[in-house]
């Protein structure tokens, strides 16, 4: 391997048409040279979430765009770049062909490697991107398309200690939001309702709090928060604003105490006989919400870990997390060719049966 690496990272596996630059000095110490990312929220906007054709075609018309300007901000040609990562799944099957294609397409025309990456190892390996962390860690995913605990030990080596069976916690509180009239994407106005609300007036389900294991669900939750609504609904004629934000409150309140506890039981698996410190990190958008990440920081100090959040703008999908992942595989000597696949579904752990669900944004690995 020569070093530094620099790495082409492309990604389109839901809404966001992205690409990067990254240089990798060594595995776990990594400079992101440029990172364009071109959202499609416009595009899906009235549909009420992500539109599988609208998405593809704006992709295949997008990603060439996304690659020049992040070669041009790095200020580098292709003639410096050493191999091209491409998100090759789990996601939109139409996203991901565009942007399979695209990477197969400037690999053939510049003689260049091609790596296919896993979009969830993206994100599992960012806190190695942004802080170094060593292996093994634990990383918590959690977006408006994935929730898994993962235990995270090589570029290719991960554990699935649990994940959501039905929603992933920020659909959950897109949904809710959705339900209460207010705005998208749900999350921020969710949390931003709850600052004014009381979390004790609704009794929230936790489920499956009451079951072993790291498993999560939020399907019920939404259903709960359906219900509190209509009810008050159906007694006064409609919600003034502080029914909405007690409910907001609630809601946040049983998502965090939810993500808390899990967490705390694979921290729990994490730990046994482990020596030394070891880190929990999460990723994903929801790591954005103060309440949450407060949970998981209290839980983290339990356990003695550092707690590690990379910045929003690498938790949520970007193309320097594909660059890096990437990266990290082509050192260890991971190469594709022309026969890569694009892959609706790809468990990182496939040790484990695959978890259940679809999703706004897809098929969850
Ligand atoms: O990682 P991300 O940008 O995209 C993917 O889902 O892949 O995450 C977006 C999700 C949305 O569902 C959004 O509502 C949620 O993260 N989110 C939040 C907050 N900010 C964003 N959820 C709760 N609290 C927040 N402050
Ligand atoms: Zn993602």
């Amino acid at each position: 391997m020569t070093t530094p690496l620099t790495i082409l990272g492309l990604e389109s596996s839901c809404d966001d048409t992205a690409a990067a630059v990254l240089r990798m000095a060594r595995p776990g110490q990594a400079e992101v040279l440029s990172s364009v990312v071109h959202g499609q929220g416009d595009l899906h906007a009235a549909f009420g979430g992500v539109v599988p054709e609208i998405a593809a075609r704006a992709h295949a018309e997008k990603l060439d765009h996304a690659v020049r300007e992040a070669l041009t901000q790095a200020d580098i040609g292709l003639d410096c770049i050493d191999a091209i990562a491409v998100t090759a799944g789990p996601g939109l099957i139409g996203g991901v062909l565009a942007g399979v294609m695209c990477a197969k397409g400037l690999a053939a025309g510049a003689g260049l490697p091609l790596v296919g990456v896993n979009h969830l190892a993206g994100h599992a390996l960012t806190p190695r991107l942004t802080d170094g962390v060593p292996y093994p860690y634990l990383a918590l995913l959690v977006s408006g398309g994935h929730c898994q605990l993962l235990q995270v030990r090589g570029p290719d080596n991960f554990t699935r200690l649990g994940g959501t069976i039905d929603d992933a916690p920020g659909e959950a509180f897109d949904k809710v939001a959705r339900l209460l009239g207010l705005p998208q994407p749900g999350g921020p106005e969710v949390e931003r309702a709850a600052k004014a609300g009381h979390a004790g007036r609704f009794a929230f389900p936790r489920p499956l709090l009451d079951r072993p294991g790291c498993d999560m669900s939020f399907s019920g939750l939404k259903t709960a928060v359906l219900r509190a609504r209509d009810r008050i609904v159906a007694e006064k004629g409609g919600l003034t604003r502080t029914d909405r934000a007690d409910i907001c409150a609630g809601f946040q309140a049983a998502v965090a105490d939810v993500l808390a506890e899990k967490t705390r039981r694979a921290l729990a698996i994490h730990t046994e006989g482990l020596c030394g410190r070891t880190v929990l990190a999460v990723a994903g958008g929801v790591a954005a919400n103060t309440a949450i990440r407060a949970g998981l920081e209290t839980v983290s100090a339990e356990f003695g870990a550092d707690f590690v959040a990379p910045p929003l703008a690498l938790c949520t999908d970007n193309a320097a997390m594909i660059a890096y992942a990437g990266a990290e595989l082509y050192a260890a000597g991971r190469r594709d060719d022309m026969t890569l696949a694009a892959r609706p579904r790809w468990p990182l752990d496939a040790g484990q049966p695959a978890l259940l669900g679809g999703g706004r944004k897809g098929a969850k690995a």
